[in-house]
Formats: structure tokens, sequence, C-alpha cells
């Protein structure tokens, strides 16, 4: 049963079909495809075009084909073109000629377009779900670590230190852009394309209205050609997807260099590692190293369909049956990495002590110029002048807290005995106290103010 095959004289030919057909990733779509078409039959017989017992007859068939995917006894043959096919097809096993009624005004495009909206929507939900979750972990880890310092890095040197609760916070708020971004790609896609027919509309008074509200649309596209040929939010989902990758595997990479023994200051707990099968001492930070390769994926997939409709001719082009194996893909490879990196996240073991180790006294430069500034200097010559005490110090091989007196006095007058007092990582912590600072004080802010975002779901 071929859905245009009334025009054609020759058979297909065989490497031909199997080209064409997408039933091999679109049977995926196959709730909200039943799900499209037990609404559009209720539309139907609403427009007067069938009769209610007739829709009553289509929509029990349609849910048996719905229970038959379910339980996995869905036949699929080599002549189901697409999902769309496959169903009809079953469906005129079970119900008989009245099947033929179903695909009354509708087309694939106007319908391909629905089931990959709805299919988006439901995953875009549990991802959703999932992404919150690895907030809630990354948050309750800061809590339960709030005052440990770390040094802080930039260029992976030294820089300054830090609260280990302000570098796990960091990830915190960049999945709650990303959050955001779903959330707001979400309601583009939540508009439905059904009725729009092959590209020119519905002639037959199909109440689209009513099957926007059947299908818990938000609203229905307002241009018909538009309508079919639309996959921006195949786009934009894609790029959100990505985004998500892209901070998961900068928060990776920092965990495997955290977890080397050269910088020791986490484990991630065997259930998340892996072990060599030549060297017997290894545990691999595997699960973070994937969730870094996985972003490629994801990029990959973005890439793919940006360059797939550039160009294309407006309303459907069969082209856009590739949009969804890149989909499917990026939709899956969040559904799976996400909980792991929750895992990852909630298990780890944490080492203040090896963290603590790798503060040095030339992380506290910076509040030493400070320390002139507040004596009226200005910051350019207090940079220049700390900037010779830590050649010094390097030079005589000494931290800069073991410097005599009488070097910062010949470096700057304005050095008095107190200078000393810079040398502590706690207080210069908790002198970066404005918001969105390292201070304890201002952590304890963006913690409260993170726990009232996941309340809010
Ligand atoms: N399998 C097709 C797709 O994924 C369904 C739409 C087919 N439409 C058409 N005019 N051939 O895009």
């Amino acid at each position: 049963m071929k859905l245009w095959g009334g025009r054609f004289e020759a058979q297909t030919d065989e490497l031909m079909e199997q080209f064409n057909a997408s039933i091999g990733f679109d049977w995926r779509m196959y709730d909200a495809d039943i799900g499209g078409s037990v609404a559009y039959a209720k539309g139907l017989a609403r427009a007067g075009l069938i009769t209610p017992s007739e829709a009553e007859t289509l929509i029990d068939g349609l849910e048996k084909v719905r229970q038959e995917f379910a339980a996995g006894e869905f036949e699929i043959r080599l002549s189901d073109e697409d999902i769309h096919t496959a169903v009809e097809r079953r469906l005129y096993e079970l119900v008989g000629s009245v099947a033929g009624k179903l695909h009354t005004g509708r087309s694939r495009n106007d319908q391909v377009a629905t089931d990959m909206r709805l299919y988006t929507r439901a995953a875009l939900g549990r991802v959703l779900a999932a992404l919150t979750n690895v907030q809630a972990a990354l948050l309750s880890q800061a809590d339960a670590h709030r005052d440990v310092l770390m040094p802080g890095y930039t260029h992976v040197q030294r820089a300054q230190p830090v609260l280990f609760s302000h570098w796990l916070m960091s990830s915190f708020w960049a999945l709650q852009r990303d959050r955001e971004r779903l959330t707001e790609a979400l309601a583009r896609v939540n508009v439905l394309p059904l009725g729009s027919g092959a590209l020119a509309g519905n002639a037959l008074g199909v109440d689209r209205a009513f099957l926007a509200e059947e299908l818990g649309f938000a609203t229905v596209s307002p241009n018909s050609m538009d309508a079919v040929g639309d996959r921006d939010f195949v786009a934009e989902t894609l790029f959100a997807a990505a985004m998500v990758g892209l901070h998961l595997s900068r928060l990776g990479e920092d965990l495997v260099m955290y977890s080397s023994a050269e910088f020791g200051f986490v484990t991630l707990d065997e259930a998340y590692a892996t072990g060599s099968s030549l060297m017997p001492q290894k545990l691999n930070p595997d699960s973070m190293e994937l969730v870094r390769g996985k972003a490629g994926r994801l990029v990959g997939n973005l890439v793919s369909v940006l360059t797939l409709l550039k160009g294309l001719p407006s309303t459907y082009d069969k082209d856009l049956q590739e949009d969804k194996e890149p989909l499917f893909d990026s939709l899956d490879t969040l559904h799976l990495t996400l909980p792991v990196v929750a895992g990852v996240i909630r298990t780890l073991r944490i080492h203040p002590e090896r963290m603590a180790a790798a503060l040095d006294d030339g992380m506290l430069a910076t509040d030493l110029a400070d320390y002139l500034v507040r004596q009226g200097v200005p910051f350019r010559e207090s940079h220049g002048v700390v900037g010779r005490l830590v050649r010094a110090a390097q030079a005589q091989g000494v931290p800069l807290r073991d410097l005599p007196l009488d070097a910062y006095h010949e470096a700057d007058q304005r050095f008095g005995p107190d200078v000393y007092t810079v040398f502590d990582m706690r207080q210069s912590v908790a002198r970066r106290d404005s918001i969105g600072g390292t201070a304890p004080s201002a952590v304890a802010l963006q913690l409260q103010q993170a726990r009232a975002l996941l309340n809010q779901g």
C-alpha cells in the first residue's frame, strides 16, 4: 500500500524504496502520529466530514495500533514507507475501508510537522527534568562543602583563591540559562501545523483551533506554507542541546583535571569510572571524558540541520526527512548524559587538604596590590610594585610572606608591618563579597537564589 500509488504505472526501484523510507527511524514518533490522528478524526467529525460513529471506529482502531506499538507487537512491513503509512495501513487491516477517510484534507506534510512538534515537546519535558536534577546535585554538593577553599584558575594557571562551592555553582548558573533556553524553545515548538494541508491550507472546514486544543498546542500556525516548511524549532532545540553539551563538557574537563594525581582535588566514585585492560592501577574518569566527547555529536547534529535548511525552496521538500535522526540523536544523547553527570556530582569525593596545599602566596599578589590601593596608591602603580616583589621572592626561592619587611619597604614606603596580615586565604576570599563574588556571604546568597529557582521547578 502506497499513499501515492494511483498515478504510478511502474514499480519503484528497490534501492529507491530503501533510500526513500524513513520508517527505520520515524517509527519512534508513533505515539505522536497516532495522537495527532485521533485529534484529526475528531476534527473531521466536527466538520461533518465523517459521522460520529465513523470517528469512533477510527479512534478505537488507532488506539489498538497504539497499543500494538507500545507492547512492541507492531509488525513493520518492508512496504511501510514511513510511520504515517504504517499506521494507516494497519488501521485498514483493523477497521476496513473507513480508514480511508482519516487522511481527508490532510497531507503528510502537515502531519509530519505535527508529529515532530509533539515528539519534541514530550522529549524536552524529560530533558528539562534531567537538567534540573544535575543542578540539584551541584547545589547539594555546594551546600555540603560551603567553606572549602580551592585555587581558582585562569589559563589553567593559579589565579586567586575561591570557594569550591563557588566553582561548583558556576556550572549551576550555566545550566540555568540552558533551562531557560530550552523552555523558550519549547514555547516555539508548541504551535500547531496540522490543518495546513500540503502547503495551501485545509479546504474542508476543519477547525484548527479545536485541533490545537485537543493536542495541547498553545497557538495555531498563522501561515500554511511556513507551517509545513518550518524547522526552526528543530534547529533551536539542537542549539539549546548543543549548548548543554558544551557546558557539561567544560565541567567534565575540569573534573578530569581535578581528579588527576597532579591535582587530586576530587575522586570520582568507582561507579562512574573504569579501569585499564593493561595497567592494573588505573581508575579513569571515563564518564566525564564521554560527556566531553558527546558534546561533539551534539554540535554535529546542529550543524547537520542548519546545513540541511540552508537554501531549501519554501514549503515542504523531501530533504526535510533528514531532520529526524539528528534531532532524535541529540535528545537521546542528553537523555543518557544528564543522569550520568548528576550521578558523578552526587557521588564525588572532595579532598579539601589537597586544594589547600595547592594555594600559594602568589595567589594573594592582587590582595597585596589592593593593600597599597587602600593607602592611596594608584592600582597601576601598586601592580608594578607587587610584580617586582613577586620577582624578588622568586629569585630568593621563598614565598611572598617570607620576604623581610625591609624588602617591602624598599619596594614601597607605604608598606607597614601589618602587610603580613594580607597572607590569609580566607580573608582574601571573604573580601570578595560583592554580588556574585566568592565570599562566603555572597555564595550564601547564590545558594539561596538557586534553591528558590529549583523550588519554582
Ligand atoms: N517521511 C517524510 C518526512 O519525514 C514524511 C513527509 C512526506 N511528505 C511528502 N510529501 N513526501 O519528511
